[in-house]
């Protein structure tokens, strides 16, 4: 297994140079919009997109050829619950020698022997979304009795399976209106599991989300929890612009369809997860440096304020924030190495 990721050498090169260079680096994939949760800051799993199918490994096979003519890509898969694919872990092998699979999951379908099974295939990090300390908000939110349990065990159980002291467990939240106070006793489970904390903010155009924007000051409270809590690593640059981009004063140019793009169950690309309706073609069809050219024209267009999620967030607060060197030390406690049997 350890072959597995330290042979990476040849792709984490050609990664950071795309990096360096500002060019696509980060992925989206739904894989199926299937879910066994209804949460209610969500409609994938919702009409239209449930009866869309699903993506097959020799599907992802193709995306992921395909890709490999940018370069490598951070492929974060998700849906829907990717955890309910029955080709999960073949998708993973089939991503992994040209790519860095992620995976953000509900949770509630991790056990020991599928754990095992995704680090072995190459699975570089996987998220849980927690998005209250307490259970039964929880719950409420993600429309899933006992969801906060489900949680919190798969977190145990993914950081304990680890095969490669690479592989990374985060605890993930959507912040909306009323979990800020929330955030504290969620980073401090998370440093009790042994584990890392991330948040991203909620974006209400992820089909037709009601407005549930947290107002207040929320990076001074953001970044105050960071400076306390080593475990909390999401970047600063991407938690200084929470405030803004929730009171939508942020007039920051958004990068998705230039660094950044989704794809969905079916091969369609799309500058933006949440802008399904116009894809830019499809990878499984169509000509490569056609859908790019389109993407990029869909980023020179666009000129939506509507969401500071992490996946763009991220990426331009290293490539594009004011302290980029600050940003890009973050981005290493975010990924770097934590001990097999260790704590972060
Ligand atoms: C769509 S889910 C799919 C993966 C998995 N089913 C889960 O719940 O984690 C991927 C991530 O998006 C987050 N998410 C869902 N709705 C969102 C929204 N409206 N705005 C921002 N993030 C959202 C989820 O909490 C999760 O962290």
């Amino acid at each position: 297994m350890w072959s597995v990721l330290t042979n990476d050498l040849g792709k984490k090169l050609r990664f950071a140079r795309n990096f360096l260079r500002r060019r696509m680096v980060h992925v989206n994939l739904q894989i199926s919009y299937n879910c066994n949760f209804r949460c209610g800051i969500c409609d994938f799993w919702k009409e239209p997109y449930r009866d869309k199918g699903r993506l097959s490994a020799a599907e992802a096979a193709v995306i992921a050829n395909k890709l490999n003519e940018i370069g490598p890509q951070i492929i974060s898969i998700g849906g829907g619950e990717p955890m309910l694919h029955p080709e999960l872990v073949p998708i993973v092998r089939a991503l992994r020698p040209h790519h860095f699979p992620v995976m953000i999951t509900n949770g509630s379908l991790v056990t020991a022997a599928m754990a095992r099974q995704l680090w072995q295939a190459g699975m570089v990090e996987i998220s849980v979304s927690l998005d209250y300390a307490d259970p039964h908000k929880h719950d409420a939110q993600r429309g899933k009795p006992g969801a906060f349990e489900q949680g919190v065990a798969a977190l145990k159980i993914l950081h304990a399976t680890r095969t490669h002291p690479e592989q990374r467990v985060h605890m993930i939240s959507v912040i909306v209106d009323d979990n800020l106070d929330e955030v504290e006793p969620l980073i401090e489970l998370s440093r009790d599991l042994g584990i890392t904390y991330l948040v991203t903010l909620y974006s209400h155009s992820r089909g037709n989300q009601p407005s549930r924007a947290p107002a207040g000051d929320l990076s001074r409270r953001l970044l105050e929890l960071k400076q306390r809590h080593r475990h909390f690593v999401a970047l600063r640059g991407y938690l200084a612009r929470f405030s803004a981009a929730a009171g939508r004063t942020d007039r920051s140019r958004c990068h998705a369809g230039h660094n950044l793009c989704n794809i969905d169950c079916r091969g369609m690309v799309s500058f933006c997860i949440d802008r399904l309706e116009h894809p830019a073609g499809n990878l499984l069809t169509d000509n490569l440096r056609e859908i790019e050219s389109r993407l990029l024209a869909s980023h020179r267009a666009n000129d939506c304020r509507a969401c500071w999620t992490s996946c763009r967030g991220s990426i331009e607060a290293i490539l594009y924030g004011r302290q980029r060197l600050l940003n890009a030390w973050d981005y290493h406690q975010m990924t770097r190495p934590v001990p097999l049997h260790g704590r972060f």
